[in-house]
């Protein structure tokens, strides 16, 4: 996976808890405590699921409550700075969720070993849609967490479900 989303990890859990909870969590996850993470670096799934586990682990919470923590901080404070204009062209959470699948297409296209996750859309009527999520990474908590963000950011009010490992529902109000 891309250096982005660990970097961003770390710049959460250095702000909110502290640089010893962040280096515990590396060697916990077997890196060195002084590991540096790229943006566009790669780092092996395997190596940002075991990071993740020590986070919850040396955090004292669970799977869920790090990916919410998780989806709050990337959307509304990390890819502010660095993906800002892919929320300023869309109004609405609604028109963002409907390009979040070509967003992922188009800014990894020029990256290597990029493999994005990929979006398929379902109305399930005009305010309930479910989102189809792609990927081998089976990150569901993570897609659930940054929807939740997603909502905060347009100051909408929508409900996020997931339905199973591979679906969310979106309740629009
Ligand atoms: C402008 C905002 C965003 C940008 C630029 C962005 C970009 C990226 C990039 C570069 C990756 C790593 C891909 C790889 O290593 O192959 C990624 C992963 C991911 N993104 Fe986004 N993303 C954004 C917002 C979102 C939002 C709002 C959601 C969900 C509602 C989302 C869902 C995911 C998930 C679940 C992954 C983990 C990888 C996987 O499951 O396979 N992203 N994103």
């Amino acid at each position: 996976m891309k250096g982005t989303i660990v970097k961003s990890l770390e710049e959460l859990v250095i702000t909110k808890f502290g640089k010893d909870k962040w280096e515990k969590s590396l060697e916990d996850a077997g890196l060195e405590r002084s590991t540096i993470f790229l943006p566009v670096g790669d780092v092996d799934d395997s190596q940002v699921l075991k990071v993740i586990e020590a986070v919850c682990k040396n955090l004292n919470i669970s799977l869920a409550q790090a990916a919410d923590a998780f989806g709050d901080y990337w959307v509304n404070v990390y890819s502010q700075k660095l993906y800002g204009l892919y929320y300023t062209k869309n109004k609405t959470a609604k028109d963002f969720f409907l390009d979040l699948d070509n967003i992922h297409l188009k800014m990894t296209k020029t990256m290597a070993n990029a493999k994005p996750p990929r979006f398929d859309y379902e109305w399930k009527d005009d305010k309930t849609l479910i989102m189809h999520y792609k990927s081998h990474r089976g990150l569901i908590d993570f897609l659930v967490g940054l929807a939740k963000g997603v909502g905060k950011f347009y100051k909408e009010d929508i409900k996020v479900t997931k339905l199973g490992p591979t679906k969310i529902q979106i309740n629009f109000p």
